[in-house]
């Protein structure tokens, strides 16, 4: 099944549908300053997620979230997203995006996550690229998506208000045809 779970050495990363006691981590994330990492806006409505859940369980068409789980234990490390765009008609992409608990952040989670979301998408839709973009002072995230098979492709200048002020963000992509990380 493509883009389920990666295993090495024991080891399994897995991308599975948000549950319902998944969402004390997503409450968490809207409501804990900073837990988010970068992308920390300020406090957000904790209930979004629960509504979400129950329309949807976060899985539509257009746009989706899933959990990352890792360890022995198969624990929520974390959680997927993606969410389609279009740079003209018939030219369909989707941007991901990831975000994992600070405890398991830097054990090789992030990188195998991104890489099996990627083959999750390739395989299900016939889009011909996914992009991410990141800041450029987030070195665990441009690594991690480098390790997943994504390119820099450039500077996107003042995309995001963050901290005060405009920032420059990072811009990366993979192609379905670009190699495997895997192999
Ligand atoms: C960004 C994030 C997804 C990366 O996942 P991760 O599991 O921490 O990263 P990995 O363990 O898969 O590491 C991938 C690579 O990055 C490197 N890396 C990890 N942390 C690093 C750090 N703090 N500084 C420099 N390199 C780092 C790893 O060494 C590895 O490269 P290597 O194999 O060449 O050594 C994760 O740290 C996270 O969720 N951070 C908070 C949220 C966030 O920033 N999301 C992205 C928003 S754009």
């Amino acid at each position: 099944m493509p883009g389920i779970a990666h295993e090495s050495d024991g080891d399994v990363v897995r991308l599975r549908p948000v549950t319902e006691p998944d969402l004390a981590m997503f409450r968490r994330f809207c409501t804990e300053p900073g837990l988010i990492g970068l992308d920390w806006g300020g406090f957000r409505d904790p209930g979004e997620s629960v509504r979400r859940f129950a329309v949807d369980g976060m899985l539509s068409a257009q746009d989706g979230r899933l959990v990352v789980e890792a360890g022995p234990d198969a624990v929520a490390a974390g959680f997927v997203s993606y969410r389609a765009g279009q740079y003209a008609p018939r030219a369909d992409y989707w941007e991901i995006g990831i975000a994992l608990l600070p405890q398991w952040r830097g054990r090789g989670v992030g990188w195998r996550a991104q890489a099996l979301l990627c083959d999750y998408l390739f395989a299900h839709t016939p889009v011909q690229r996914i992009q991410a973009g990141t800041h450029p002072e987030n070195l665990p995230e441009q690594r991690s998506l480098e390790k997943a098979g994504f390119q820099l492709e450039g500077v996107v200048r003042a995309c995001e208000f963050r901290a005060g002020r405009w920032r420059d963000g990072y811009l990366y992509s993979r192609l379905r045809d670009d190699p495997s990380p895997w192999d």
